[in-house]
């Protein structure tokens, strides 16, 4: 399993260097990439516009077809907007949430990942 991820302020990449997983990060530089293998997408949340690379990326090619997962880092303070770009995705692509945390998450947030995405299946551990 390969973590795809984007991040502004760098929250979605300190929560992803968490994992024991392989991951990718998106770039509006390096926006698509073919997918052979399943992968889940770590979200950060805002405006339609800023995250829309994560869409092209699952729209590139067959890559649809092996996103298996999405997780949302937001605030809080966001109230009923709280990681709404996870929930949007999960929602558009029919794929289950897998975590929806705050920042760069907590062990606990971690945790729960981990055994979303091993409940997921497919599970290859880069350690
Ligand atoms: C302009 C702006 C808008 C944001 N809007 C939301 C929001 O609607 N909902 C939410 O949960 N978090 C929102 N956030 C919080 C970020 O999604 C959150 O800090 C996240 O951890 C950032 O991830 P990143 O550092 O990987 O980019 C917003 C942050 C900024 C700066």
């Amino acid at each position: 399993m390969i973590v795809v991820y984007m991040t502004l302020t760098g929250q979605s990449r300190r929560f992803v260097n968490k994992l024991p997983f392989e991951s990718y990060e998106l770039s509006t530089a390096f926006p698509s990439k073919e997918m052979t293998t399943d992968f889940v997408v770590v979200a950060p949340t805002y405006d339609y516009e800023m995250t829309s690379i994560i869409d092209d990326f699952i729209d590139y090619k067959n890559n649809g077809h092996f996103f298996k997962g999405v997780a949302g880092s937001g605030n809080i303070n966001f109230a009923d907007l709280f990681v709404f770009t996870a929930r949007d995705i999960a929602k558009k692509y029919n794929v289950p949430i897998i975590a929806e945390f705050e920042f760069s998450g907590t062990e606990t947030d971690v945790e729960k990942f981990i055994k979303g995405v091993e409940s997921i299946g497919n599970t290859s551990f880069t350690e």
